[in-house]
């Protein structure tokens, strides 16, 4: 198929590239650099544009035949989304309600958008399935649940076909493509453990001990970002057998702890990883586990590297990579 990937040079959106180039799709990239890198930029073209631009937004997808378009350009950090909420709207929101009227415009039919686990707020059973109650606690939560219930209502008032993949913790990197993780700042656990333990980061912080889980630490569902970029591949094939409106959750369906984190992060490295204990983090609900069921039988998908020891060295391997280029 003809492809179109917005934010095809930031983490998830650039594994994904490879691997729909991998599966012989034809792939164009659209992406602002605002947050992607020019080094995630597979081999194919790239077309630089702020989804907030319409008008250039919807010249630039007219008669280049796309067939479908995954949608990850966004505003994703947490904490930032609390601080400057019409900005994440207007992204968020606006950006995708945006691009979904070019592909009206331009006749172009698929849609695959990455939403998240954030939709759901403080889980109410064990493992989180599609029909969980959806009640985001923080504001980038809220933008990704608009923009479902947008999708939603688009497609149930025209032929257009979209999938909604809500990605729970995306972690690790695919070392063969020199690809990984690098976020400005960087918030996230894994990153964050490994660049304490290299030197290159700030002292690591565990954010709260006090949860109810059973070492007191946050306990999140951690898949790989090559099994996430497979799911895609996934959904965008599938289409042409599905039709409106569609979501599915993605993670291993096993929870780690902070703690247990940071020993597989240990491991990795091969050291101790010192760490000292801080408050909560604003937003942060104390666990977080999905059911992936419906996208195993439904997608056909298995993520095949569902161990957190393969996924931390995977990501130290990274880490390494990355230092050694910048030295
Ligand atoms: N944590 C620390 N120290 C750090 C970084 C994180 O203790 O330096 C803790 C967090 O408090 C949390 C856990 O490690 O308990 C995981 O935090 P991450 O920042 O790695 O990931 P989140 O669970 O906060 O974020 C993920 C996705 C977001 C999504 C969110 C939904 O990356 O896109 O889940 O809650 F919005």
């Amino acid at each position: 198929m003809k492809l179109l990937v917005t934010g095809g040079a930031g983490y998830v959106g650039s594994h994904t590239v490879n691997a729909l180039l991998t599966q012989g799709h034809e792939v164009v990239v659209l992406d602002n650099l605002s947050t992607g890198h020019k080094w995630a930029l597979q081999d194919c073209e790239l077309i630089d544009i702020d989804l907030r631009d319409e008008a250039n937004l919807t010249k630039s997808l007219q008669g280049r035949g796309f067939e479908g378009v995954l949608h990850f350009a966004a505003k994703s950090l947490v904490g930032e989304s609390k601080n400057h909420p019409a900005m994440y709207y207007q992204n968020n929101v606006g950006g995708t309600t945006n691009l979904v009227r070019a592909m009206q415009s331009a006749g172009i039919p698929r849609l695959v958008f990455s939403s998240t686990a954030a939709i759901f707020g403080n889980p109410v059973s064990d493992f989180i399935d599609e029909e969980h109650p959806k009640a985001p606690i923080n504001v980038y939560g809220q933008t990704k649940l608009v923009v479902e219930h947008m999708l939603k209502a688009v497609c149930e008032s025209s032929a257009f076909i979209a999938t909604c993949l809500r990605y729970f913790n995306a972690a690790g990197a695919n070392n063969e493509a020199n690809l990984g993780e690098w976020h400005e700042p960087e918030t996230h656990l894994i990153p964050n453990a490994l660049r304490a333990a290299a030197g290159t980061g700030n002292p690591l912080t565990l954010f709260g001990d006090d949860y109810p889980t059973s070492d007191g630490t946050c306990v999140r569902d951690y898949i790989h970002v090559d099994d996430l970029a497979s799911a895609h591949v996934a959904a965008i094939e599938q289409m042409d057998s599905s039709s409106g409106f569609n979501s599915f959750n993605l993670g291993n369906g096993n929870g780690y702890s902070v703690k247990e984190v940071i020993a597989a992060c240990e491991k990795a490295v091969g050291a101790d990883i010192p760490y000292t204990i801080g408050p909560r983090r604003d937003g942060d609900p104390a666990t977080l586990v999905a059911s992936s069921a419906k996208a195993r039988n439904d997608l056909g998908w298995t993520p095949k590297h569902d161990s957190i020891d393969e996924i931390a060295q995977s990501a130290w391997n990274w880490e390494c990579y990355r230092r050694d280029q910048l030295a």
